[in-house]
């Protein structure tokens, strides 16, 4: 009999800025005082039910917060509501993903430049009421491919501005490229912004891949994370696909025939639950793999150890910091103070 295979994907787990978010938390609950953040800081219940377990306190009005300090979350807020928060004097650390910051400076510099914005991505999103939030010029938003060539079809016809797209960073890079393929095909005056967070990309073409070589994909996740969707969008039409949100639910799937397994995660899915999956399924599949599943994640990657001189590609750049992937598997910081272009 053929052995069992579990594949899991290097890029599953925690992206830098939900990294960057948690470590935030902490620091705030480090200095003693009350912590509340506008909305769950991610999309993940276990995170949150972790969080509220230290005495994170969740809320939906920046009023509540003004005897403590207010966490802003890596979805990003519109610009009211940094208003509302210095109106009321009240002490906050911004933890908007300097990606998804991107985005909302995008849509400030588009709107005072004359141009509509269309952005591709879900209307009820937060991270796109954020941008929405800072636009200064009309702003529209279409989910489906079919939805956004037709909604820029319209805008072309009724609009007398220029016509800019952008998409929301989790946005599917594959429904990206077909419509922008298309429009810059019939349409020659339309300003493109590639505006996917490179994380899903990697992560969506990495899932595809091992969705590929297997019978049945598991994707770890909260069911309310766009990013996790996605990923789980990505890898139906490839192979028998099950999203699910922790160990527990490996008990309701059929794994009969079942030989190739693959695993990945949205970037919100804590890496204590992508390894309590593999264990388990390993477990139930009986796997024989010749390293332990913990094992296999740990290799996959690379340890950095003080005072190595390690190569990184800066992979985002915000005002106060660069994050740079340096191939471990949480992305590392630079504070604009310790940046220097001098040689050594
Ligand atoms: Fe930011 Fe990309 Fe994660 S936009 S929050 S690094 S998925």
């Amino acid at each position: 009999m053929k052995k069992p295979l579990i594949r899991t994907a290097k890029t599953a787990g925690f992206c830098f800025g939900v990294k960057r978010a948690l470590e935030m938390v902490m620091k705030a609950l480090e200095s003693g005082k009350k912590v509340y953040c506008l909305g769950p800081i991610i999309h993940n219940r276990y995170v949150l039910e972790d969080l509220s377990g230290h005495g994170v306190r969740f809320i939906e009005n920046v009023e509540d917060a003004v005897d403590g300090i207010l966490i802003i979350r890596s979805h990003g807020v519109g610009r009211d509501v940094y208003e509302k928060i210095e109106s009321l004097g009240i002490e906050y650390a911004d933890a908007t993903c300097p990606r998804v910051r991107k985005i909302q400076m995008l849509a400030e510099k588009l709107g005072s430049s004359g141009y509509e914005l269309i952005l591709a991505g879900n209307a009820e999103h937060p991270e796109i009421k954020g941008i929405i939030g800072h636009a200064t010029g009309p702003v529209f938003v279409a989910d489906t491919s079919d939805e956004l060539i037709e909604l820029t079809e319209k805008r072309i016809k009724d609009s007398n501005c220029g016509i800019a797209l952008a998409a929301q960073t989790t946005y599917s890079p594959d429904i990206w490229k077909k419509s922008v393929n298309y429009l810059k095909r019939v349409y020659t005056n339309l300003q493109f912004f590639d505006t996917i967070c490179r994380v899903t990309v990697d992560r969506q073409a990495e899932a595809k891949q091992i969705a590929l070589r297997s019978q049945l994909m598991l994707v770890i996740g909260g069911r309310d994370s766009s990013n996790t969707r996605k990923l789980s969008d990505a890898c139906m039409p490839i192979c028998r696909t099950v999203l699910l949100e922790n160990e527990d639910e490996l008990s309701n799937i059929d794994f009969d025939g079942i030989t190739e397994v693959g695993i990945t995660a949205g970037a919100s899915a804590p890496e204590a639950i992508i390894k309590k999956v593999g264990v388990k399924m390993s477990e139930i599949l009986n796997s024989t793999e010749e390293m332990s599943f913990e094992e296999m994640l740990e290799q996959s990657f690379k340890t950095i150890y003080n005072g190595e001189k390690v190569r990184g590609v800066v992979t985002a750049i915000a005002p106060t910091e660069i994050a740079v992937d340096v191939g471990t598997k949480h992305a590392g910081y630079v504070p604009l103070n310790e940046l220097t272009d001098v040689p050594g």
